[in-house]
């Protein structure tokens, strides 16, 4: 059996006729930047996440760094965030001068809620929860914190596209929540595409002009000076044909998390419960395990993929030398770093193909 990690080739097969009629009407209207396609991108999530705006945008990237922009993050100022994230959390803090500080984080690998307070200082102008693997951080704690010190939440929803905790959206407890659409998504585009969230009207506005070099209502009077970050009108038509069947998805993903854990023997892994509060949308399935790199190299010979979402937390990688970081700072996310292993569990499984890969990890630990 051969069975890849992920399987794009397949989710395009399977969509390929209905999906170029969409790209040949799109292409057909002439509206390449910009269009309608892109407006009813925005009302669908609006209307999907239940929240009151939506701005769709370039990438992930782009949608945080905007967002911290406008919500005064500057040189010298500092963003409260976790070291396990993909690299563009913490990049995007650093292009705006900004300094990363890092909070160690929990067995469910999302940011350690109680570790934030302590970190607060004059300099802290925004928390940056990352919603990691699908999985929602503790918002109602993190959201008492912002209340307290007044200082906003920039989400980081990358990964969670219609997850919940406590029965509201990722995107929807923050000032702002900013998504990735990248072919890995679960709601993912044909290229990079993003977008935000947020119920602060006057917010939206701004994202809004920032995306297309400040001029989005009018080409000639530019009261600020924006960026090229907006989302293609093809890349809206293919989102808003697969935002259709994104519930299915996640149903499917769910699904396949939960044959896992019926079948894996787990006294050698570890994976954190979903709790009763959560709605996990699995972007990733990751597992904590020992002999890790013995395994993946035993997976890979019997013909399955896997990877490793993170392998170096961001502090520890060359390009943070200059934030003063060191080994130890964050001991868990680095003892982490090096149990975490991520299966496949996109929607194209097979049981038989789950099976499969359990009976291999379980044969492993024997
Ligand atoms: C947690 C996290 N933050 C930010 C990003 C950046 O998103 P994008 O690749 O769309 O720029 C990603 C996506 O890859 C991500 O997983």
């Amino acid at each position: 059996m051969k069975i890849p990690y992920i399987n794009l080739k397949k989710q395009y097969a399977l969509e390929k006729k209905k999906l170029l009629k969409i790209i040949d009407k799109t292409f057909a209207s002439g509206n390449w930047v910009g269009g309608d396609e892109v407006t009813t991108f925005e009302k669908n999530i609006s209307n999907a996440c239940n929240v009151k705006y939506c701005v769709a945008l370039n990438s992930g990237t782009d949608a945080l760094t905007l967002s911290l922009h406008l919500l005064g993050v500057k040189r010298g100022d500092e963003v409260i965030t976790p070291p396990n994230s993909f690299v563009a959390s913490a990049a995007t803090i650093i292009h705006l001068g900004a300094k990363p500080v890092f909070v160690d984080i929990k067995d469910d690998q999302n940011i350690d809620e109680n570790k934030i307070e302590n970190q607060i200082t004059k300099k802290t102008k925004a928390i940056m929860p990352v919603h990691l693997t699908g999985r929602m951080c503790n918002m109602d704690k993190i959201l008492k914190i912002s209340k307290k010190f007044k200082i906003p939440i920039v989400e980081d929803c990358a990964q969670s596209i219609l997850s919940k905790y406590k029965n509201k959206f990722s995107g929807t407890w923050g000032d702002v929540g900013c998504f990735s659409a990248h072919p890995l998504k679960n709601l993912n585009a044909m290229g990079d595409s993003g977008y935000v969230t947020t119920n602060n009207k006057s917010l939206y506005l701004k994202i809004k002009n920032l995306r297309s070099h400040g001029m989005e209502e009018n080409r000639n009077d530019i009261s600020d000076f924006g960026h090229v970050s907006r989302m293609d009108n093809i890349q809206a038509a293919i989102l808003n044909f697969r935002l259709k069947n994104l519930k299915q998805i996640i149903k499917q993903r769910r699904n396949n998390v939960n044959l896992y854990l019926e079948n894996l023997d787990r006294k050698k892994i570890f994976f954190p419960k979903e709790k009763f509060d959560e709605f996990n949308t699995y972007h990733t399935f990751v597992i904590q395990v020992e002999e890790r790199e013995k395994l993946i190299k035993y997976l890979a010979d019997n013909g399955v993929g896997t990877a490793i979402h993170y392998p170096i937390p961001i502090h520890l990688q060359k390009a943070s030398k200059f934030l003063g970081y060191k080994k130890n700072d964050f001991p868990i996310a680095e003892k982490q770093s090096k149990k975490i292993l991520t299966l496949p569990i996109n929607q194209f499984l097979r049981k038989e193909e789950i099976n499969f890969i359990c009976k291999l990890i379980n044969k492993f630990y024997k």
